[in-house]
């Protein structure tokens, strides 16, 4: 079977999967998610995505119905069924199934959703020629450290990008850089890596943390730090990290080219190290 999915406690293929119209997170958007990265057939750091997913879970009231031994299983089940040996692994849990009401019921079952599909990484000239991000207003809420289903300012905010020709856009409240509409940011100022400190207005990231962790090991001086939009024009490097496209540089932000000749040391330094992860 090519694109797998697990519903409503079975495998079968992707086009098969079904759910009900009154799964409160097709209503409301009432649920979490988490979107793993599977390479030659092995999902990279899912212990990290898999605690991420609790966190998420329990900071709305929903019990995760897994353990994590049951998740590992599951997923590995997907992944060897789908035989895909470059693949994304997306998770879903929703509140449950239920007549629509905004209030809800304690024994609500949590509906767990599971689909592999064949990844195609971004194309290498966006590694090797840098990206173009666009700055747009956060119009998000306020416990963005939720990886909910709630995404439609990022929806607004990528396609808004996309229709500037550009592959991210990037969040700024009241001046501060937050972080992508599916990444995180980092630049590189006098030699350090700097990034927004975790806390509610941006998402903890598998590859933030591996990427802080890698640049630590390579001696980089680590700052996590808030950002304003004018630090991005006057940084040296500024890069984008997130499971989809590991460590990507960017080349240019409004239109407005940065950086001092392209990719920097340090962003090619950590993409290095970071395509070492998973040799
Ligand atoms: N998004 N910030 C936001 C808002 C994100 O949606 C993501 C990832 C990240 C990076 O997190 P990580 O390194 O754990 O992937 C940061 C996934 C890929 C998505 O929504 O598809």
């Amino acid at each position: 079977m090519p694109d797998i999915a697990f519903a409503n406690g079975v495998f079968l293929p992707l086009a098969e999967a079904t759910v009900s119209v009154e799964d409160r997170g097709y209503q409301f958007g009432d649920g979490v998610y988490e979107l793993l990265r599977v390479y030659g057939g092995v999902p990279l750091r899912p212990l990290d995505h898999l605690a991420r997913l609790e966190r998420s879970a329990r900071a709305l009231g929903i019990a995760l119905p897994f353990d994590t031994a049951r998740w590992t299983s599951v997923i590995t089940e997907a992944v060897d069924r789908s035989n895909y040996p470059e693949a994304k692994v997306y998770i879903q849990v929703t509140r449950g199934v239920a007549p629509r009401d905004h209030t809800y019921s304690a024994t609500l079952v949590p509906a767990v959703v599971i689909t592999v599909r064949a990844m195609t990484p971004p194309a290498e000239s966006l590694y090797t020629d840098g990206t173009d991000i666009v700055t747009v207003p956060d119009l998000r809420w306020s416990r963005c450290d939720i990886k909910s289903l709630n995404l439609l300012a990022n929806v607004l905010a990528k396609q808004q990008a996309r229709n500037a020709g550009a592959f991210e856009a990037v969040f700024v409240r009241d001046g501060f850089v937050l972080e992508g509409a599916t990444s995180n940011v980092m630049t590189v100022h006098r030699g350090s890596l700097v990034t927004p400190p975790e806390g509610p207005l941006l998402l903890s990231g598998v590859t933030r943390h591996l990427t802080l962790q890698l640049a630590r090991e390579a001696g980089i001086s680590v700052a996590e730090r808030s950002l304003t939009e004018a630090d991005l024009y006057t940084a040296a490097e500024v890069l984008l990290t997130g499971t989809t496209i590991e460590i990507l540089p960017v080349g240019r932000i409004n239109g407005r080219c940065i950086g001092e000749g392209f990719p920097g040391p340090i962003t090619k330094e950590l993409m290095a190290r970071f395509r070492k992860l998973h040799a």
